[in-house]
């Protein structure tokens, strides 16, 4: 099966009120860990990639490992470039035959933020991609002194759904990434701090009240940070802080519901395949064929994956819709 378009994935994820889980690729084995998964609980799947991704695994390689994913799987797939910083970069990426392409200039102010997400978008549209834009800050709610325990931003990290409408029309690009307190890593919420996602439905409504339609939210961050994986990481001679906090399913579940499309999850793969590693170090110390731990690993990123196109993302099934 060739490559999926992004823009076929979401108007078909929006129909049927799944989300695409986009899951982050650095090498190999967390490829085939879950393009495996997604074939077997035949689940559509984006693959993204990030600068540093490219930097790590140069990319050519990554290339020619989607290709062979591609060529040995039978799900639909979709290739995203994660994280651009730069139009040069996102333009690399368009010309390589990526999908889809993520311009960040969310650290811009309003009016740069636009420019630069629009001369990405006239690039992409003209070569059959499509650009997801963010609005808003991805501080996490635990830089965010706001109110109420920091769950509403004061300092005007958030997106507000006014401002949305706005950069979307103004900007042109196909889907938005959202900061509703959400964050990278392992460490991103402190006590009863969550997301916000009263104003994830504010945001989602204000863009169809303006005539947008069921446009295409993504939410960043939303690894879970399972517990049974930083105590198998810990238990193994990790480190870990006891202040690890991820976003909880049932969150991801209401924020599928409301409509993020796209579900970003990178740390809970890295989370899973080195809780792995470390097992078979702790229980073998000898050991020193990295296939007797990069198998293990890849097998616990698979069963992770499988769990979340199935219980938390529904896309399970959704393949050939
Ligand atoms: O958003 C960040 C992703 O987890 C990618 O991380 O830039 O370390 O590859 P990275
Ligand atoms: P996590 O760190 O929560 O996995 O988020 C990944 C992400 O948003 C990639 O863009
Ligand atoms: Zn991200």
């Amino acid at each position: 099966m060739p490559l999926t378009h992004t823009r076929e994935l979401f108007a078909k994820a929006l129909k049927g009120k799944y989300a695409l889980g986009a899951f982050n690729v650095n090498n190999m084995e967390l490829l085939q860990a879950i393009v495996e998964a997604c074939e077997e609980e035949k689940a559509p799947v984006m693959l993204q990639i990030s600068k540093g991704a490219r930097s790590y695994a140069n990319p050519v390689y990554l290339k020619k490992l989607i290709e062979a994913a591609i060529s040995v799987t039978n799900v639909p797939i979709a290739v995203h470039l994660d994280h651009g910083d730069s139009f040069e970069l996102c333009k690399e990426c368009i010309d390589e035959g990526f999908t889809s392409v993520m311009i960040d200039a969310s650290h811009e102010p309003f009016e740069k933020n636009v420019e630069v997400c629009r001369k990405v978008v006239d690039y992409a549209h003209k070569h059959d991609c499509v650009v997801e834009g963010e609005l808003g800050h991805l501080v996490g709610a635990q830089f965010d002194e706001g109110e109420e325990g920091g769950r509403y931003s004061t300092e005007g990290h958030y997106t507000h759904p006014e401002e949305a409408v706005k950069f979307v029309k103004e900007s042109g690009v196909d889907s938005l990434a959202v900061a509703i307190g959400n964050s990278h890593g392992a460490y991103k919420f402190k006590g009863e701090q969550h997301l916000d996602l009263d104003r994830l439905k504010s945001i989602k409504k204000a863009l169809m009240d303006a005539g947008m339609g069921d446009y295409p939210l993504v939410l960043h961050g939303a690894s879970s940070v399972p517990a049974d994986l930083v105590e198998q990481i810990n238990e193994n001679g990790g480190g870990m802080g006891t202040d690890t906090a991820g976003v909880p399913e049932a969150d991801i579940e209401v924020a599928r519901r409301v409509g993020c499309t796209k579900v970003n999850i990178d740390t809970d793969l890295r989370l899973a395949m080195t809780a792995a590693i470390r097992k078979v170090f702790k229980q073998n110390p000898k050991e020193f064929d990295p296939r007797k731990y990069l198998a293990p690993a890849r097998t616990q990123v698979k069963e992770l994956v499988r769990h979340k196109v199935r219980d938390v993302l529904c896309c399970a099934g959704h393949a050939f819709d």
